[in-house]
């Protein structure tokens, strides 16, 4: 073979190798972006978004209160509806516990508006918090509220709750068949702000007023002044008191 001719293969090749290098650096930026996933710990994103009562920053929109950020999968479907209903039929049990509600979908605030008239009129509420309009999916990407296997375009129904330290406390993924248990999602907001101020866990199916779980890192004989209403030891690592901030 002519010096030539190998001169020109190994160009093609090196020229091969480059593209093949760039496309698979492009890829892979693209599926970290995607499935940059958030966990319990992590603080929450910001995030500035259209909504159904205009524009807001998520950060300002929270201020100082907890926060339920949550998606739904899309405007005028039946389980949907029932979830937004009943988030707005419980509006005085969030404000009770300082908790201040957002919802997302990715279709267009005009949609949103439309919607809002038929779970009001459906559902006897007054829907007053605001459903993110997320036609980009720019906040569904970043709280990784679309699973491709499930949806390649739809959220699922994510749920996350927010402390005032706008950290995430918990999550939740329901599929679009199943609506969620907002009794449940309460439960858990009291469960959090109980451990927030106590060195207290709270048990399986625990609710508020029911005795907790006292922290192992407390010992055992500094039990009786941490825990003034009494206690009991089931086991060495298994000692009620009564919910002390009731
Ligand atoms: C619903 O809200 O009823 C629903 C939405 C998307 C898929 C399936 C059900």
């Amino acid at each position: 073979m002519l010096l030539a001719q190998r001169l020109s293969i190994t160009h093609k090749l090196s020229r091969l190798l480059l593209v093949f290098i760039i496309r698979f650096l492009i890829s892979d930026t693209k599926l970290k972006n995607r499935i940059m996933s958030i966990r319990i710990g992590d603080v929450a994103p910001n995030f500035q978004a259209k909504t159904s009562i205009g524009e807001i920053d998520f950060y300002e929109f929270l201020g100082e209160s907890w926060g339920v950020l949550f998606s739904h999968p899309a405007d005028y479907t039946p389980v949907c509806t029932t979830e937004l209903g009943r988030t707005a039929a419980l509006k005085d049990e969030f404000e009770k516990r300082n908790v201040k509600v957002l919802a997302l979908s990715v279709d267009s605030a005009e949609s949103h508006k439309g919607w809002i008239n038929d779970i009001n009129e459906t559902q006897n509420t007054n829907v007053d918090f605001p459903i993110i309009a997320d036609e980009e999916k720019k906040v569904a990407d970043l709280y990784d509220m679309i699973h491709p296997n499930a949806s390649e375009t739809l959220t699922v129904r994510s749920l996350f709750i927010i402390s005032p330290d706008k950290k995430i406390k918990l999550m939740l993924t329901y599929p679009a068949s199943t609506g969620r248990n907002f009794t449940e999602v309460l439960r858990v907001i009291d469960s959090l702000q109980l451990t927030a101020n106590y060195s207290v866990a709270t048990p399986a199916d625990w609710n508020d007023g029911d005795d907790v779980v006292i922290m192992n890192s407390i010992k055992t004989e500094d039990i009786p002044e941490r825990f003034p209403k009494g206690h009991k030891i089931i086991k060495p690592y298994l000692r009620t008191t009564p919910q002390p901030n009731k």
